[in-house]
Parts: structure tokens; C-alpha cells; sequence
């Protein structure tokens, strides 16, 4: 028992540890982004991302302002754990907003991921007070207020109304909106101005828009000729920083009759090469800003009455950038080791590293001395106030016995009479291990002609015959020992015996220029020429040279070998140029080549890949490989072919990412239409991600009223998203829209789908029904009819109801638009009902109707009648059921009369009669049981039931209520 213990102990050790050497720390997937959650939102919850790979798979935490989230803590339910994804459900401003951050973890370490803010958005709609008239002279300038309401964040666009909606005022050089402060300027006020102007703010971020009261403006005519006023600045862009690579615009612009001419420079220097002056000369837009755009940048406004100008700093700055940084190594046990990264950025970025999340040190670190305690996972982090990257890496500290696992010494050694001969012996070990070698099994020591270097390798020098044999490299720590063995084969030194020899050539003419060697025939031999210690290159200089082997002497046949020194160059979109040398040909010229890819990220096997030329000929040593998808990692390796048959395919070369592009690829089933009030909702099927071509792939979707000519455009920067839905007060219902959806990435935009028409979202009815009539059926039951509305848009009604002064209670039902009434049941007895009606539609619901009011019936008598006897008549044809009549109670509808159904027994439906007497005669079947079911009837409906058996030719028993009629009824039974 004992010793099966320590059995499994030991297995469970190599197991574990086994299991350490095949896994990795955590890499990060997907990592956080900053989001902002419109406070408006019907989504209730937020989704931060957080997936790392790692092996064993990872754990993960989250962190809140640097405080960890307590997942697990059952008062606080906001929070859970989708995979490594935080769940905020029900997202509220005081507790949820702040940075947070995700850990993953597994035995290997842990690593931290960026911080990922979240905020709550908002707009809150403009102040409802009036907006004063303004009164101004015709001729000039004038300035409307825009001031926007709170908001959240500050990414507001701004548009100016006039008179109407959606009716945006364009710019142009006399008017201008400033996307600074929002506020409408015109340089020159003309009589047409006149009239109501509404400012029209909407925020990027959460895809509202607001407007406010319309502010009158009143140009005041002036008799006699109108005057003229000097140019005057009004808008003045501020001292502006911008990061390396952004888009900037500048806003300038001036009052001022005649309207002024705006004109830009840069004070030290010239304008950027990349810069726009929009239409109106307002606007300034520089492109893809770098540092040397920094400095003073001026706008002259100048008209015939005088000039102005104003200036302001441009400073550029960069996020931080990595131009070095730290990347998983291993390494051994008491090596040293430094890590460092290196940054760009404006202002310098800091740097600092964390190990398994904790801070570690500044700048870089120097391990001398490795020790196992020192593995794990390492972060570097650069931070300046545009930003903050990572780079993580996992320091493995490698310790073990000699290992000659993954590079033995080679079996099959060659070396060259008289010629030098290194043997290397490379184990994987830590700490370093001590070397020596053996010939077969004598030990070797260093000497004049062989020596022991200090990484373990051998060297025998002026080679002979006698140094054939098998060669051992024994190497041992404190950990243990290993050894490897090869054999040496000494073969003939190759020697030139045919020199070429010196020729006289007239220009124009060939010649041709002869070299021989003898050669082991155990190995192969390559011709090099060279010229002036050029070496020639016959691919490329074919023209000029020609070159022919003839060999003399066979050996061995076989398929080719593999060719070596596979590399790519020339790395394009969807091509690569593929370069390698030939291997052996195994005594058989080479007659072909074929060269074969596959994806790195798939598990797929090897492909044949397509070149250009599409046949490789023997002696080539380059093809173009065509056909590859942009943006995707490849592996190719190249397989040479004889007459023998197709040979090993060579090492595969490093893997390389082809060049990304737009994408070409367009979204396909573009559609939508529904949605709520002053909705467009747009929806597509995603682009596949081998189609994506490029990073920052997103959607560019673009839509227009079908009766216009402008496309609105929105950038979605989610590459699997399938649905947009653009929110604006100003959309007009149920309004044809022309939409269309393409795909973007860092290379550029794809083509558009095709234009799909939807319509927008309809209005709620405006119209209310009107109820006709509502009436009590019994004491639970009542209907009601009313005039159904014209309106198109109409898809149903809404009936609500519910007891006087419970409307909190109250029920619904929704009935198609064809109906004009219904039916409403499970009502209480005795109660007084308010019934209301609306129209809906799929933007919601209309106004409800007047209300209608009505009173339950009493509830049905709740006792049974009592059937007092079954009597068969003479003839015995019918039978006489009589009951005693039912009293109703004082909460109960009085008894208007018996209703009797008189059925066979296991049947549901029989005949029904109605009687105001308490007795019925009935006939008498000739065989099977029938039930007699006797039951009050009431205005409140119907009340609880008797029931008698009638057996063929008589009555046999009742089941009805109490003991006492059951035995009255045998004793009936008995007497006939
Ligand atoms: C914030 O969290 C606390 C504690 O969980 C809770 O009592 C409070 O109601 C929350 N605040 C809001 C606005 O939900
Ligand atoms: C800058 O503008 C150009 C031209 O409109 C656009 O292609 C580019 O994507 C923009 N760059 C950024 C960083 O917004
Ligand atoms: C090896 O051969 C070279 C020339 O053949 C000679 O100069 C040299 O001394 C030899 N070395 C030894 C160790 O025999």
C-alpha cells in the first residue's frame, strides 16, 4: 500500500513536471477597450474583453482603479465573469465608472493588460426657456449662441437648423459653424436670413443628437446704402497639440462687409505638404501630422475696409512606441540576462516592468547569475500622456541534466583527407556542462591535431584515414550526464585536375573554358566560376555564360535530397519570391521543382502553392509564389523532384506575413428598416476574417433618403459587427433610405455592396381608437368593441384593464389590426372594470382611448343542485330527474333558471336543455351509461354541477356531493 503510494507520488511528480516544460504563460488575445456607455442605453450591461491564451489555460481577475473586483462577493450582483470577459450588468455612473484592467494567470506567471476606461455617456437636451430674438443691421456680422447642453464626452458635432427640419445650413464663405464651440457666425448679415435658427448637436460616441429652441433673427433693413465694416476675427483656433499621424483641422474665421478673404501660412516656415484649404477658407485641415508641422500657424482675414489676423501654436507630440521591447526567452541557470525596452514618444515616454503583475523596476533589468526564481512573466510598460503600451514576455529559467534531445551530435560526418574537420556538441543544458569525447572507447585529450573547444566542439585538423570512426561527446552537470555519438568517414580531398587556361578571344565571339576535379564518390560536387573574384551567378548571366556538368562516375541513385536555404524576399500583397539552393540530386539530374504553403495559424497540411512561371524548372533556384491571401502568415518549403520520384521537402522557411490591403470583399445582405421612433436600422452579413486584409478592419455604412443626393457616412470600427442603428430626431418615418455597407482597413476602403432600400422606422399611431361599447358577459367575462383607425401604419391594438384604482394591476392583451373587438376573461366577479384601447406599431404605441367602465356580474351560484330522485316511468322509456332548488347566496347571481346535459358517459358533448323547472324528463337509451349534469344558470354565468348516472334500462347511481345522496340513490337502486 505504502510503496503504491510512493509510486504514484513520483508518477504524479514526472507527470507535473513534464507537463511545466510543454506549457507557456498567458499571451494576451484581446485585451480592454476604453468604452462609453451611452447612460440612455437599453443594452443594460457592458462587456469588457479580456482572452489570453496560455497553457495550462488562464485565469483571470479584474481590477478596478487598481482595486481588485471582488467576482465571487454575492452582495455586490453587477459583476461576473463571461470566459475572461467582465460582465457589468445594470452599469451605473457612481460605481462603475474607472479604469479597469484584466489579469490572466496560470502556473507560468501572470501579466496584466492595458487599462481600459469606462464612462458614461450623455446629452442632455437643451434648456426648454425661450431663446431671444437677435436684431441686426443688415450688412453686419453676427454670432448665434449655440451652448450646448452637458454632455459626455466632448466629441459633440454641430449643425445649424434654419426654419426646418432636416434642413442643415451649408457653410460657406459667408456663413460658418465653429465645431469648437458650436456657435453659427455669419460674416455678413443679408435680408434673406431672416428667420428661425435651431443649433443641432449630436454626439459621435453615443449616437444622439439634440437641438435647441429656435432663436429668431431679425436683419434690420437700413435706409440708404448699406455699410461697410473692416474684416474682424472671430473664431480663433487656440494652441492646438495633435499626435503624430492625426488629422488636424484649424478653425478661423472673420466678420466683416465685404466678407473677407481668409488666407492661412505658417509664420516659421512653409504650410505642410499635406494640408487642405477647405471651399470656404475657414478651415485648415493638416494630414498625417508629423513633428516638423510644430509651430506658429497665422489666418489673415482681409477685406477692402481693413485686415485682422490672429495666431496660434501647433505642438505635435506621439503616443508611445516601442522600438524595442522585451519578448519570451529562455535561458539558463546562472547566465546573466538583460531586459530592455526602448521607446519613442513626445513627451518620453516612462517605463517601468512588472513581474506577475507586481511592480518590478525601472528602466531596464540586468539579472546576473539566473536563478529559477526568476522565471515568470514579465511586462513592460511605456506611458506619456497620449498613452500607454505593453509588451509582455515570459523569462524561463531553464535548469536541467545534458540532453542531447533536441540536437544530437550528427551521425554521418564527412571530412577530408588532410583537411579540418569541427564536430559540434551542442546538448541543452544548465548550468553549463563539462565536455570531453571519446574515438570508439578512447578518451581524447587536446593535442597538436585535435582540441576540445570551450562549447563542447571538436577539432581534428590534417585529417588521414586512420581518424575514421565514431566519435562520442560526453557532457555532465550537477544535474546529470548525457553523450551523443557520430560516425566519421574520411573521403578524398576534391582537387582541381583540369584548370581552365588562359584563351584569346575576339570580342563578338564564344568560347568555352574547361574545369575538371577528381571527388570522393561518396560525395556530391559543385562547380563554382567566378570571375575577377566575382562569382558568377549563371541564372542571371545567362546570357553570357553557359554552363554544362558532365559527370562521370555513379553511385548512389535515388530521389533528390532536400534543397536548403529556403528564404522569401520580395514580400508583396499577394505574392512572395521564394529563393533556395539545390540539395543532392542524388545522381539524377533534378527535373522539376514544387513548392508548397501553408497558413500558419491553420492546422492544415502543406499546399501546392501556385508560382509564376507556374513549371519550375531543375536548375532554378527562385520562383515568384502568386495567388496568396494580403495579411496572412505563411510558411512554404520546396520539394525537389527526379526521375525517381519526388524527394524530402526542405526545412520549412521563417514564417512571413504577406502585405496588407484594403479589402475587396463586400458585405453581402445588406438590409434593415424597423426599429422605434427616428430610427434607421441597417444591418449586414460581417466579411469573413480571411477576408479582412489588414488590421483596423471596420465598415464604413453609408445611407441617404432616398428623394437625396448626400450619403451620410459612419465609420464601425467593430469587425464583427452586423447591425447599426443611426438614432436622429430629424429622421423622417417610414421614409425610403438608400443604404449600402463596405469594408475598411489600415490599406483602405472595399467596394460598396449593393444599395439596398429600406425604410425608416415608423412613427407610433397618433390617432386613439375610440371603445364603442364594452360589455359584461358573467361575473369573469366581457367584450369589447371599438372603431378601428385608417391609419396605414396601424399593425394592432393594445386593450388594457383592470379593477378601478389597481391600475398597477392592470392586464393587456394585443389583438391583430384586423379585429375590432375581444374578449376579456379571468375577470373578478362583482367588480368594477376600466378598460382602455391604443393602436401600436413597431415604433410603439399611440394614445390610449377615452376609458370605458364596467361592472362584473355577481359570481354563479357555488353550490351544487341536490338531486333528489331518478324515477323511470311505466313504460320505462324516460327518466325523471328531480333537484331541489339552488339559493344564491348574498354574493351570488340570483338563479334564472337549470341547465341539464345529459351525456353518455366517457363522451363530452351530449344534449343540453334548459329549464326553469327543477325535474327533466329524459329518455332512456337502450344500453351504456349516460351522466345527468344539472347546474343553476345565473347572469353571472353558471353555477357548480350535480351529476346522476343513468344505466340502460334505469338508473343506477348519482355522484353527486354527499355520501347521503349516494346511499339515497342505492337505496333508489335497490327498490326497482
Ligand atoms: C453603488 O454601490 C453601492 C454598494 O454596492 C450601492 O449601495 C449603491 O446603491 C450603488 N449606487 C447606485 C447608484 O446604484
Ligand atoms: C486622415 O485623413 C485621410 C484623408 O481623409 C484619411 O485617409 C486618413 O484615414 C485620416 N487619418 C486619421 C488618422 O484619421
Ligand atoms: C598540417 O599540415 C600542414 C600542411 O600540410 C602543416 O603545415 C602543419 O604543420 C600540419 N599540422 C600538424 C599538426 O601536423
Amino acid at each position: 500500500m505504502c510503496h503504491l503510494k510512493s509510486l504514484l507520488l513520483a508518477l504524479s511528480l514526472t507527470l507535473s513536471s513534464s507537463y511545466e516544460t510543454s506549457g507557456y504563460g498567458p499571451v494576451f488575445e484581446e485585451q480592454p477597450v476604453d468604452t462609453i456607455y451611452p447612460e440612455e442605453s437599453l443594452e443594460d450591461k457592458i462587456i469588457m474583453s479580456c482572452r489570453a491564451r496560455a497553457s495550462p489555460p488562464a485565469t483571470y481577475k479584474w481590477r478596478l482603479n487598481s482595486w481588485d473586483i471582488d467576482i465571487q462577493d454575492k452582495a455586490n450582483l453587477h459583476y461576473s465573469l463571461m470566459g475572461g470577459n467582465l460582465v457589468i450588468s445594470k452599469p451605473d455612473r457612481i460605481n462603475h465608472t474607472g479604469n479597469y484592467s484584466c489579469l490572466a494567470t496560470n502556473n507560468f506567471g501572470t501579466i496584466i493588460s492595458r487599462e481600459a476606461s469606462v464612462q458614461f455617456g450623455y446629452l442632455d437636451m437643451f434648456s426648454t426657456e425661450e431663446r431671444e430674438a437677435v436684431r441686426v443691421k443688415e450688412g453686419q456680422g453676427v454670432v448665434l449662441l449655440c451652448a450646448p447642453p452637458p454632455h459626455f464626452p466632448d466629441d459633440l458635432t454641430f449643425r445649424w437648423m434654419l426654419n426646418e427640419f432636416p434642413i442643415f445650413i451649408p457653410m460657406d464663405k459667408r456663413r460658418f459653424v465653429s465645431q469648437t464651440t458650436g456657435n453659427l457666425y455669419i460674416a455678413k448679415v443679408e435680408a434673406s436670413d431672416s428667420g428661425n435658427y435651431s443649433c443641432f448637436v449630436s454626439s459621435l460616441s453615443i449616437a444622439k443628437s439634440v437641438f435647441s429652441k429656435f432663436i429668431p433673427l431679425v436683419p434690420q433693413t437700413e435706409r440708404g446704402s448699406i455699410r461697410k465694416y473692416a474684416a474682424d476675427i472671430k473664431v480663433k483656433f487656440p494652441d492646438t497639440y495633435a499626435l503624430v499621424g492625426q488629422n488636424i483641422t484649424l478653425e478661423c474665421f472673420a466678420l466683416g462687409n465685404p466678407i473677407p478673404q481668409i488666407r492661412w501660412r505658417k509664420v516659421d516656415g512653409v504650410l505642410p505638404l499635406h494640408h487642405e484649404n477647405s471651399l470656404t477658407g475657414g478651415l485648415l485641415h493638416l494630414f498625417n501630422v508629423q513633428y516638423q508641422d510644430e509651430g506658429v500657424y497665422e489666418c489673415e482675414a482681409l477685406n477692402s475696409k481693413g485686415k485682422d489676423w490672429h495666431k496660434a501654436n501647433l505642438y505635435v507630440e506621439a503616443a508611445p512606441q516601442f522600438t524595442e521591447h522585451i519578448s519570451s526567452s529562455e535561458r539558463d541557470i546562472g547566465s546573466d540576462y538583460t531586459m530592455s525596452c526602448i521607446t519613442s514618444g513626445k513627451p518620453k515616454p516612462r517605463v517601468h516592468f512588472l513581474k506577475n503583475g507586481q511592480m518590478y523596476g525601472k528602466h531596464e533589468l540586468r539579472f546576473t547569475d539566473l536563478t529559477s526564481d526568476d522565471s515568470g512573466m514579465y511586462q513592460c510598460i511605456a506611458e506619456n500622456r497620449h498613452g500607454v503600451i505593453h509588451a509582455n514576455a515570459e523569462l524561463r529559467v531553464f535548469v536541467g541534466a545534458p540532453t542531447f534531445e533536441f540536437n544530437p551530435v550528427k551521425q554521418r560526418l564527412l571530412g577530408a583527407k588532410n583537411g579540418r574537420v569541427v564536430i559540434e556538441c551542442k546538448p541543452k543544458a544548465a548550468p553549463r556542462p563539462t565536455f570531453s569525447w571519446s574515438k570508439g572507447t578512447e578518451l581524447l585529450f587536446n593535442s597538436s591535431r585535435i582540441f576540445i573547444w570551450e562549447d563542447g566542439s571538436l577539432e581534428l585538423l590534417n585529417v588521414t584515414k586512420s581518424d575514421e570512426g565514431r566519435y562520442t561527446c560526453f557532457a555532465e552537470n550537477d544535474r546529470g550526464k548525457a553523450n551523443s555519438t557520430g560516425f566519421l568517414t574520411v573521403t578524398d580531398a576534391t582537387k582541381i585536375t583540369l584548370a581552365p587556361s588562359n584563351a584569346d578571344v575576339s570580342v563578338g565571339e564564344n568560347t568555352r573554358m574547361q574545369c575538371a576535379a577528381s571527388h570522393d564518390s561518396s560525395l556530391d560536387i559543385t562547380f563554382i566560376w567566378s570571375l575577377n573574384d566575382h562569382v558568377i551567378d549563371f541564372d542571371k548571366e545567362k546570357e553570357y555564360y553557359q554552363h554544362t556538368i558532365s559527370h562521370i562516375a555513379y553511385s548512389y541513385s535515388g530521389p533528390p535530397g532536400a534543397p536548403g536555404g529556403v528564404r522569401v524576399e520580395e514580400v508583396g500583397v499577394r505574392s512572395v519570391k521564394l529563393l533556395w539552393s539545390h540539395g543532392t540530386d542524388n545522381h539524377s539530374p533534378i527535373s522539376k521543382y514544387t513548392i508548397q504553403y501553408r497558413e500558419s495559424k491553420s492546422t492544415d497540411d502543406w499546399n501546392h502553392a501556385v508560382t509564376s512561371p507556374r513549371n519550375i524548372e531543375g536548375n532554378a533556384e527562385m520562383v515568384t509564389v502568386v495567388d496568396l491571401l494580403p495579411w496572412t502568415e505563411y510558411e512554404f518549403r520546396v520539394i525537389a523532384t527526379n526521375t525517381l520520384g519526388p524527394g524530402e521537402p526542405s526545412e520549412p522557411s521563417i514564417k512571413t506575413t504577406t502585405l496588407e490591403a484594403a479589402p475587396v470583399v463586400a458585405p453581402s445582405d445588406v438590409g434593415g428598416g424597423g426599429g422605434t421612433s427616428r430610427e434607421l436600422v441597417i444591418t449586414w452579413t460581417p466579411v469573413q476574417p480571411q477576408y479582412y486584409y489588414g488590421s483596423n478592419f471596420g465598415y464604413i455604412i453609408a445611407f441617404k433618403p432616398q428623394d437625396t443626393t448626400q450619403w451620410h457616412r459612419v465609420t464601425i470600427s467593430d469587425p464583427r459587427a452586423s447591425r447599426y442603428i443611426h438614432k436622429d430626431p430629424s429622421i423622417p418615418p417610414a421614409t425610403k433610405f438608400d443604404v449600402k455597407v463596405k469594408a475598411f482597413n489600415n490599406e483602405g476602403e472595399g467596394p460598396y455592396s449593393l444599395t439596398a432600400v429600406i425604410y425608416s422606422a415608423q412613427d407610433a399611431p397618433s390617432e386613439a381608437p375610440n371603445i364603442i361599447e364594452a360589455r359584461t358577459l358573467s361575473a369573469t367575462e366581457a367584450i369589447v368593441w371599438w372603431r378601428p383607425l385608417v391609419q396605414r401604419t396601424v399593425e394592432g391594438y393594445q386593450v388594457r384593464y383592470w379593477r378601478r384604482s389597481m391600475e398597477n394591476e392592470a392586464a393587456a392583451q394585443r389583438i391583430s389590426s384586423r379585429e375590432n373587438q375581444t374578449r376579456l376573461d379571468n375577470l373578478k366577479p362583482n367588480s368594477h372594470y376600466v378598460i382602455e384601447v391604443r393602436a401600436f406599431n413597431g415604433a410603439g404605441y399611440g394614445p390610449a382611448s377615452q376609458r370605458y367602465e364596467i361592472q362584473t356580474k355577481k359570481a354563479p351560484p357555488s353550490r351544487p343542485p341536490k338531486i333528489i330522485g331518478t324515477r323511470l316511468n311505466t313504460s320505462g322509456t324516460l327518466v325523471n330527474v328531480a333537484w331541489q332548488h339552488v339559493e344564491a347566496l348574498a354574493n351570488e347571481s340570483a338563479v334564472e333558471s337549470y341547465k341539464v346535459l345529459y351525456r353518455q358517459e366517457g363522451q363530452s358533448t351530449g344534449t343540453l336543455y334548459t329549464t326553469n323547472k327543477q325535474s327533466i324528463d329524459l329518455p332512456v337509451h337502450k344500453d351504456g351509461d349516460y351522466l345527468v349534469e344539472v347546474r343553476a344558470q345565473s347572469k353571472g354565468g353558471d353555477g357548480a354541477v350535480a351529476q346522476v348516472r343513468i344505466s340502460a334500462g334505469g338508473v343506477l347511481s348519482a355522484q353527486s356531493l354527499s355520501l347521503c345522496v349516494l346511499l339515497l340513490v342505492a337505496l333508489l337502486s335497490l327498490t326497482l
